[in-house]
C-alpha cells in the first residue's frame, strides 16, 4: 500500500491524506468537518460565522472525531468586525488547533501571531503575486485557488493549469491546490503540476454530510461541463455560480436580474435555486452524484494512486520500447 509519508501536507496537517475540505462560510461546520476528518484527510471549521455558532461547532467535532482539523480565517469577512476578530483569533489560538488557513486578505494581519502560537499557517491566494506576497509575509504554505474555482474570485484570474505551474517555479513552500479537483484524477495532475496537496470545495458541497438543501446538491451532480459561470458581484469581483436562468440573466445585464439577498436562507435552506446563486466551481461539470464524504475520500486516494501507477507504466514501457529497438 502506498501512503503520504514524506509529505508536506500530510506533516503539517497531521492526517493521513494531503487532501483538504475547502473552507466555505455556514457550509464547513461540524457535520462536514467531522465527516472529513474522520475518514483520514483535513477538515476546516469556518469562523466567520463568529460566536457563539464557531464555538459550538467546534465542541461538535471534538465530540465526533479525534482526528485533527483545522481552524479558517477568512480575514475580508471579519475584520470590520474586530470584536468577532479578536475573539475568534483568541479562542482558535488557545490551543484548540495546531493547523489553520487564512484567506480572503492580507496574511500579514495575523501571521506573527498565529506563528507565536506555535501554529503552523497556509494561506490561501489566487494569484502568483498573492503568493510571492504570503511567501514574504512567512506563511508556511500556500492554497493556490485558480480561477475555476467555486465562489468569490478576481475578474482576470488566471485558471490553476498555469497558476500551479507560475507558482511553483517561483515558491518552494507547500503548495494545495484548490478548483477544479474532484477525484484522483484530478489530485494527480494538481501533483503534477506542482502541488502536494489538493482542497476541495464544490465535491463536498454535494455530499451528504454537507448541510446545505438537497436541491442544491442535486444542482451541482446535474450540472453539464460547462454548468458554472462568473457573475459580476461588484465592481471589482465576480462570483463563480451554478449556471441557470438567473445566473445567465445576470451575466446578460439584465437589471430585473437579482438575487435574493439572503441566499443562505433561500437556498441553503429553503432549496431555492430559482431565486439564489449558489456557488460552484467547474469542478461541478465533473460530479454525477451526491456521495458521503468517506467515498469521496477512499475514491479520491485510490483514483490518485492508480492515476501515478498508470504514468509510471509509461516508463516501464519506455524501457522496454528502447530495449526492444536498441
Ligand atoms: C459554496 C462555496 C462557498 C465558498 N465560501 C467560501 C468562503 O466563505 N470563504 C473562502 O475563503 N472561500 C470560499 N469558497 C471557495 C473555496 O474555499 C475553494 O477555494 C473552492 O471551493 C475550490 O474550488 P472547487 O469548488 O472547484 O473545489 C467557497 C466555495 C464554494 C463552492
Amino acid at each position: 500500500m502506498h501512503t503520504f509519508k514524506n509529505n508536506r501536507v500530510v506533516r503539517d496537517t497531521g492526517a493521513l491524506y494531503p487532501i483538504l475540505q475547502s473552507p466555505m462560510s455556514w457550509i464547513a461546520r461540524s457535520s462536514l468537518v467531522s465527516a472529513v476528518s474522520a475518514a483520514g484527510a483535513t477538515g476546516m471549521l469556518e469562523t466567520s460565522s463568529g460566536f457563539p455558532i464557531v464555538q459550538r461547532e467546534y465542541d461538535a467535532v471534538r465530540a465526533r472525531t479525534d482526528r485533527p482539523f483545522g481552524i479558517n480565517v477568512a480575514i475580508k469577512f471579519i475584520k470590520d468586525r474586530p470584536e468577532v476578530e479578536k475573539a475568534v483569533l483568541d479562542w482558535a489560538l488557545d490551543g484548540r488547533t495546531k493547523f489553520m488557513t487564512t484567506s480572503a486578505g492580507d496574511p500579514r494581519r495575523h501571521i506573527e501571531r498565529i506563528k507565536g502560537a506555535g501554529v503552523t499557517v497556509y494561506h490561501q491566494v489566487a494569484s502568483l503575486d498573492g503568493a510571492l506576497k504570503a511567501e514574504d509575509a512567512g506563511v508556511h504554505g500556500l492554497i493556490v485557488e485558480g480561477g475555476e474555482s467555486g465562489g468569490v474570485r478576481a475578474p482576470d484570474s488566471v485558471h490553476n493549469f498555469a497558476l500551479l505551474q507560475a507558482v511553483r517555479e517561483r515558491v518552494a513552500l507547500p503548495i494545495v491546490a484548490a478548483g477544479g479537483i474532484v477525484d484522483g484524477r484530478g489530485m494527480a495532475a494538481a501533483f503534477a503540476l506542482g502541488a502536494e496537496g489538493v482542497a476541495m470545495g464544490t465535491r463536498f458541497v454535494a455530499s451528504a454530510e454537507s448541510p446545505v438543501h438537497d436541491n442544491y446538491k442535486q444542482g451541482i451532480a446535474g450540472a453539464a461541463s460547462n454548468g458554472s459561470l462568473a457573475v459580476p458581484m461588484g465592481a471589482r469581483a465576480v462570483i463563480r455560480v451554478l449556471r441557470g436562468p438567473l445566473s445567465e440573466a445576470i451575466a446578460r445585464g439584465e437589471p430585473d436580474a437579482v438575487p435574493a439577498p439572503d441566499s443562505i436562507q433561500a437556498l441553503y435552506v429553503d432549496g431555492r435555486l430559482d431565486v439564489a446563486l449558489g456557488s460552484a466551481g467547474e469542478s461541478a461539470g465533473l460530479i454525477r452524484a451526491v456521495k458521503p464524504v468517506a467515498a469521496i475520500i477512499d475514491d479520491t486516494v485510490a483514483g490518485f494512486w492508480r492515476e501515478i501507477e498508470r504514468l509510471a507504466s509509461l516508463l516501464e514501457g519506455y524501457g522496454a520500447m528502447a530495449r526492444v529497438s536498441g
